[in-house]
């Protein structure tokens, strides 16, 4: 059987990653396709020869639209990023009737809905393992491997870069900008690094993982998103005292008034196997109903690790290329007409526990004034430190961990306590989640 045309749309990091490990790993790949798979055609504006063996042999054009127009590709891989023009040629490689493989999160997050619905009508695959958690085969575990399961919450590390800063800047104490630099110069990060450090990147993943678990429209607009510019190694160094880590967490929760989906610095305790999971790597912890906890572990981002995922997926589509489109697995896993309405609860009305930090006058009674507060707007304190003034300062810092309450309740109570005259600056909040998997 002739071996399936492959057009590549990008050779950067993990679009030379995936020229090559296709290259490398060709007789194995053919082993277990059932078919050759060749890329034999590119598009890149600027590349480096010296980096991909076998790439003089291929055409590569500075126009992806003429390999989407291409009839002799059958499966495109989009691995641009951002969100046009890889839009405009996903849709029309579907148009084309070509099936996708695609990295793209944002374009996922945000587009997806309209491009399943076109492959839908198409009867072409769309597929996006390397979204989420680089090389992780997230999507394939929950989709598939999961499929008998309700799953009750998942969270995750769906951002190397943040958990590569978080990490060096606690075991090393480095400064931010330092480490966002090398994250950089490693390929790690963002073409835009914001989407990084403000936790947009994560709310794309988180967007796509909600969807698969839930059977929910993609709804990346509903997702409550912090980054972790503002996280201090003081407080990175307190919640060690407590026995917690701050993570960068996506989160996502079916309750019976409907989803939460937030991506926010976290704390959780340090015994979890998910909060020592440090630097580039990424994890995901699933609570389902019958399995229970199930975690999975890898590199998030980087050129192989990416990859691997995005060779995975071709090498999927060319099993099932054959297959009868009704028959495939349903790109949210649920059939498309099954994907349920069920509302995202606003931030206000979600439930956790928090860590909260404040700058008080180092006299009596502003303790008593600040746990009056919470307790009248009935918030239970867990566990209180408090930081006596460096020498020549005045003001003590208070650390709290209180038990969960409705975001509302500590909204109201954030502003009372920052009102208080003793109380000098904005109080830090940091949410905190215990993930109890019984
Ligand atoms: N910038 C992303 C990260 C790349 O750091 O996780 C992988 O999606």
């Amino acid at each position: 059987m002739n071996p399936v045309n492959v057009g590549l749309l990008g050779l950067g990091t993990v679009g030379g990653g995936t020229f090559n490990v296709l290259n490398r790993n060709a007789a194995e790949i053919t082993r277990r396709a059932g078919r050759g798979i060749q890329v034999s055609q590119a598009a890149a504006r600027d590349y480096d020869p010296e980096g991909l063996p076998g790439i003089d042999a291929i055409s590569v054009s500075d126009d992806a639209f003429t390999v989407v127009d291409n009839p002799e590709v059958a499966i495109i891989v989009e691995l641009i990023g951002g969100y046009e023009p890889a839009r405009e040629l996903v849709l029309r490689a579907i148009a084309n009737g070509k099936h996708v493989v695609t990295a793209n999160k944002a374009l996922i997050a945000t587009h997806g809905n309209e491009i399943f619905a076109a492959a839908q009508e198409q009867g072409v695959m769309v597929a996006f393992e390397a979204a989420v958690a680089g090389g992780i085969p997230i999507i394939k575990a929950i989709r598939e491997g999961l499929a008998a399961n309700q799953i009750e919450w998942l969270t995750g590390i769906i951002n190397g870069t943040g958990n590569f800063i978080l990490t060096e800047m606690r075991d090393k104490g480095r400064d931010f900008a330092d480490v966002l630099s090398e994250a950089q110069a490693l390929g790690y990060a963002e073409a835009d690094p914001t989407f990084d450090v403000e936790g947009i990147d994560a709310a794309h993943k988180l967007t796509i993982l909600a969807s698969i678990a839930f059977g929910i429209p993609l709804q990346f607009d509903k997702v409550y998103t912090e980054g972790i510019s503002h996280i201090t190694r003081a407080d990175v160094g307190y919640a060690g005292e407590f026995g917690y880590r701050i993570k960068h967490l996506g989160y996502t929760r079916r309750t019976a008034k409907g989803i939460e989906l937030r991506v926010h610095p976290t704390l959780i305790p340090e015994r979890r196997l998910i909060a020592n999971v440090d630097g580039v790597m990424n994890a995901v912890l699933v609570k389902a109903d019958a399995v229970g906890p199930t975690l999975y572990y890898g590199a998030g981002a980087g050129s192989e690790p990416t990859a691997s995922a995005v060779v995975a997926d071709v090498i999927d589509v060319v099993r099932t290329l054959t297959a009868d489109p009704e028959n495939r697995v349903p790109h949210l896993a649920f059939q498309p007409h099954a994907l349920a309405d069920i509302p995202i609860l606003a931030m206000e009305d979600i439930e956790t526990a928090y860590y909260l930090r404040m700058q008080a006058e180092d006299k009596p009674g502003v303790l008593a004034e600040v746990t009056r507060i919470l307790g009248d707007g009935g918030i239970s304190i867990e566990a209180i430190l408090q930081k006596e003034p460096a020498a020549g300062a005045s003001e003590a810092s208070i650390i709290m961990l209180t038990h969960v309450v409705q975001e509302r309740q500590m909204n109201a109570a954030i502003r009372n306590i920052e009102a208080l005259a003793a109380i000098h600056g904005d109080l830090t909040r940091i949410r905190l989640e215990h993930l109890d998997c019984d």
